[in-house]
């Protein structure tokens, strides 16, 4: 955190990243330190670090510590063991397609430079930078765009969100909260309403703890209050993050999006999904075929240590679900808002 009261998930700082432990918020504010690209790969997979731009931005800097480690003068002996390197990056997270975008970006950048080694590993430290910055700015444009759409009724907006698709989750102003963020200063919002987002509650730890660190009303709720605060009208807008929009706008998000959106449909209330070029997965024809990351039965038969259920019970716990297009009234992205079937205009936008 800095005196300007930002938050940062993910700082270089002289020869090393300092990541905000996510883990532990809002009870504890504590960093970690890595050096290493290994232990940045198990801060990816233990959610030290998490939120798909974030992952994007760990990752990239994953791949500059493991290549300064490299040790040889041979440019493609060099390539192949950064290859090695992106390989055990890639495999921390399935869905978030930033993670996947942002190290072929760094391996892309180590292959079109001409030069030493030394030289190369220079370069990828300034991509890793260069990643982290053009995110910074991209999450303040699409909440720019965002403001641009939201209703123009009533004056004061109450916006529901689920997950965590704030600067926690970016490299620091926030997707989804970056709307809600642009929103509160141009004197736009009422108040947030948070979903609690079960099992991991991204949204009780971490977009409560944003909102009230920077001063914006938020309230909590539980997953499945949504339709009901939407049936009292106490919801004008719903805006949330994405991990992987498919070519036809077909949206990966959150556990609980998809059921969000549906509701919202139901009310008339429009649906937003707020995210970077970064994002968009232009290879996917559609979301079915966006791969979901099923995570440890743990997340959903226990509390802390409290064990929730008898034992004898079978679990599923799929990370996230895909929101199909025809329920997203408009993608926003840093290049502005688009209805879902528009996307493809944006291919050639999209950093290699
Ligand atoms: O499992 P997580 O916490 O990494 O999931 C995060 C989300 O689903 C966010 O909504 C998404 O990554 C967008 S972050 C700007």
């Amino acid at each position: 955190m800095s005196n300007t009261n930002q938050v940062y998930p993910v700082i270089w700082q002289e020869d090393r990243v300092v990541l905000i432990d996510q883990t532990r918020l809002p009870a504890e504010y504590t960093v970690v330190e890595i050096s290493r690209y290994e232990d940045m790969a198990e801060a990816i997979v233990t959610m030290i670090v998490r939120g798909a731009p974030a992952i994007g931005v760990a990752a990239a800097y994953g791949v500059y510590l493991g290549a300064r480690e490299i040790q040889t003068e041979d440019r493609s002996e060099f390539l192949n063991q950064l290859e090695k390197i992106a390989e055990i990056l890639r495999s921390t997270r399935p869905t978030a397609v930033n993670l996947f975008w942002a190290i072929s970006r760094m391996l892309n950048t180590a292959r079109q430079t001409l030069g030493p080694v030394d030289y190369l590993k220079q370069v990828l430290l300034e991509m890793a930078q260069t990643i982290q910055a053009e995110d910074l700015q991209t999450c303040k444009d699409i909440g720019d765009r965002g403001l641009e759409v939201l209703p123009r009724t009533p004056e004061k907006l109450r916006i529901l969100t689920h997950c965590n698709a704030g600067a926690l989750a970016t490299a620091g102003y926030g997707t989804a909260l970056g709307v809600v963020r642009s929103a509160w200063s141009a004197g736009r919002l009422e108040r947030v309403y948070a979903d609690e987002t079960r099992p991991r509650l991204q949204g009780a730890k971490l977009t409560a703890w944003e909102c009230v660190h920077e001063g914006i009303p938020v309230t909590l709720i539980t997953d499945n209050m949504a339709a009901h605060c939407m049936n009292q009208g106490l919801i004008d807008a719903v805006v949330v993050g994405a991990d992987r929009i498919a070519a036809n706008g077909d949206a990966a998000n959150k556990i609980g999006t998809y059921s969000l959106a549906i509701v919202a449909k139901a009310h008339k209330i429009p649906f937003f999904v707020a995210a970077p070029l970064s994002t968009i997965d232009f290879q996917l024809t559609d979301g079915s075929l966006i791969p979901i990351e099923e995570r440890d039965p743990s997340e959903v038969y226990q509390v802390g240590e409290t064990r929730l259920t008898p034992v004898g019970v079978e679990f599923y716990n799929p990370a996230f679900d895909v929101t199909p297009a025809e329920y997203i009234t408009a993608i926003v992205t840093e290049y502005g808002a688009v209805a879902p079937s528009e996307l493809q205009q944006f291919q050639t936008k999209q950093a290699v």
